[in-house]
């Protein structure tokens, strides 16, 4: 997908985002972040921050950036700032596949369902391990094509649909871990059965 379609579909979501998604994404973000190792003073980069959703969970005591592509999500994701005097954030536009900050300018890095909505995940990567200390954690909530034969079908079957309305859903786990080169310590599911993975990986650079 390009990223001026990706654009177009995200205005269109900022209005109606959390109404639709909220009560599907909230619970694996907060899940996500909760069990993060944050300390005071970590160094946080949200990629992807869409609304917002994932603001309110972070601790006051580190300091957040989050940066999305769309103007129209961004513009929810300060009123969530601005609204709950969350001081310790900012969010900023740009694209997650040209990162500008420095290199090791993070401690941690948080990616929730953007993974299969980025043009190329494994660019988005290696800036998420450029921008990354060596020895930070990275954590990704995101939907995984499933292991089981028949989800997986249905999965091929939907992806040109999924495309047209903002993601893909036939991204490989195991393969985007191997390309990603990330050290992953943890990876599960929240639900037995769950459309949505939960990956704690380290930076090794
Ligand atoms: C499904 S939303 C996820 C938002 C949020 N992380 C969440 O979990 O609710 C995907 C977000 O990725 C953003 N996005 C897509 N491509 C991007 C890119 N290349 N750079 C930065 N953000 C991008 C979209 O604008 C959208 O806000």
């Amino acid at each position: 997908m390009e990223l001026e379609s990706i654009k177009k579909i995200y205005a269109g979501y900022s209005s109606v985002y959390d109404a639709l998604f909220k009560r599907f994404f909230y619970p694996r973000i907060k899940h996500a972040i909760t069990y993060m190792d944050i300390k005071p003073g970590d160094r946080i980069l949200d990629v992807g921050v869409g609304t917002g959703l994932s603001l309110s969970v972070f601790p006051r005591y580190c300091s957040v950036v989050g940066i999305d592509l769309s103007t129209e999500m961004l513009r929810k994701a300060k009123q969530k700032i601005d609204e709950n005097r969350l001081d310790n954030i900012k969010v900023l536009s740009m694209d997650a596949m040209s990162v500008g900050f420095k290199d090791d300018s993070f401690d941690k890095v948080f990616i929730s369902h953007v993974v299969s909505v980025v043009p190329d995940p494994y660019k988005v990567m290696q800036e998420v391990k450029r921008v990354c200390r060596k020895g930070g954690q990275v954590v990704i909530v995101n939907h995984f094509k499933s292991k089981n034969k028949l989800l997986e079908t249905v999965e091929k079957i939907i992806n040109p649909v999924c495309k047209k309305i903002g993601w893909r859903s036939d991204l490989c786990l195991n393969e985007f871990i191997d390309k990603s080169g990330l050290n992953v310590k943890e990876k599960y599911m929240l639900k037995k059965i769950d459309f949505w993975h939960i990956l704690f990986a380290t930076n090794d650079k």
